[in-house]
């Protein structure tokens, strides 16, 4: 092996508290990081879930002083967090619970950034722009899908500019991630879907990812094989508790991998078209996910043929190049299997926006496009939009 094939190894997490049940520890966490005022960030979907009132009823015995923020958007716009901000500091609270989905957890690490540092949001965005950690956050996931209860990422809709923009910093890992599956039982089909989509690709991505290491390409199998197996029953029964289970476990382990390894395409590509036509997360990026696939597996045979391995292929009497197109076929079935949007003609995307979509993610998601295995152009991102009409 060659010296340059050895990669540096580094892993930053917060600590984690997993399991059915475990949301009854909030309280003991919350006394025990010695905050008396606390604030729920979290959205209108929770609360009308009855999520809300649950974890609410667990503050109550525990003491601390709560106010809740529950206006955080589907997907957060910079004066969503502003707005929210201008709520924490009005009641001096001094630890943040982000309760939902990516949103408004997303929206809760960077309320604690402002709380502790002020500061303008704008000038956050990027890599490692965050000026030191927050006031405490505790970071409750609703949904099984963008792994930001662990992840180092905020990321919020730029109105003005029509793309995304993310933070990216150690400094935004949560004190404590509290990931209890019975929360995610409510969602719907197309949430379970949509989310765990997500969650898949951020698996795939960061396997695939240059930034990758051997230890979140460990985690990034495993999360490609718990999320595979378990989504279709998560999506065709929600009280399944065993596939909820692994899919709140899949998801996380999928945070963990961005974290190292980060994502890359499908996630840029994803963008503009989701500031345009505001639809979900997971189906924007699913949206050029099964054609951003056909142009990465010919880059990397070896890994897509393990891809395969761990969606159950069996892959010993194939060639490197049937293994890897075998997973593409998996991953092809996966998507049918939850009736997910995969396709630019079902949101009736203009075709006319195609080219400045293309130009717009070469100059904005740089970051994202050089880590994948396969560095796509302006004419190759043209290419993939057209085929995913
Ligand atoms: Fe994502």
């Amino acid at each position: 092996m060659m010296i340059s094939a050895l990669k540096n190894i580094s892993l930053a997490v917060p600590e984690i508290l997993f399991g059915l049940g475990v949301i009854g520890e909030l309280g003991n966490r919350i006394r025990s990081l010695g905050a008396d005022r606390v604030m729920v960030v979290t959205d209108e979907g929770v609360a009308a879930a009855g999520i809300l009132k649950r974890v609410l009823g667990i503050l109550e015995k525990s003491g601390p002083a709560c106010t809740v923020f529950d206006k955080v958007e589907k997907e957060p716009s910079t004066e969503n967090v502003e707005h929210a901000f201008k709520e924490a500091s009005e009641s001096s609270s001094q630890l943040i619970i982000g309760l939902g989905g990516g949103s408004s957890i997303d929206v809760a690490k960077m309320v604690a950034v402002l709380l502790r540092h002020g500061g303008n949001l704008l000038d956050y965005m990027g890599l490692d722009k965050v000026p030191g950690r927050g006031i405490p956050t505790i970071l409750v996931p609703t949904t099984a899908g963008t792994g930001s209860e662990v992840s180092k990422y905020a990321i919020f809709d730029n109105r003005k500019a029509k793309t995304k923009l993310g933070a990216v910093s150690n400094y935004l890992l949560a004190d404590l991630a509290v990931v209890d599956p019975e929360l995610t039982l409510s969602m719907p089909p197309a949430v379970t879907a949509s989310t765990g989509a997500d969650a898949f690709i951020h698996a795939v991505e960061g396997y695939l990812a240059v930034k990758s290491s051997p230890l979140s390409e460990l985690f990034a199998l495993e999360a490609v094989r718990i999320i595979y197996e378990n989504l279709p029953a998560a999506f065709a029964d929600g009280q399944n508790i065993r596939a909820r289970y692994q899919m709140a476990y899949g998801s996380m382990l999928a945070g963990i991998v961005l974290n190292v390894a980060g994502a890359s395409s499908s996630h840029a590509l994803a963008y503009p078209v989701g500031s345009e036509y505001h639809v979900p997360h997971g189906v924007g990026c699913m949206l050029t996910f099964l054609e951003v696939m056909k142009y990465f597996a010919m880059a990397d045979l070896p890994k897509f043929s393990r891809l395969a391995r761990a969606m159950g292929v069996k892959t010993e009497t194939m060639s490197l190049r049937q293994a890897a197109e075998q997973a593409l076929e998996e991953m092809r079935k996966l998507v049918e299997y939850i009736e997910i949007p995969h396709k630019l003609s079902a949101i009736k995307m203009d075709r006319n926006l195609i080219e400045p979509f293309a130009r717009s993610v070469v100059a904005n998601q740089q970051r994202l496009l050089t880590n994948g295995p396969r560095v796509l152009t302006v004419k190759d991102i043209q290419n993939i939009y057209e085929r995913s009409y």
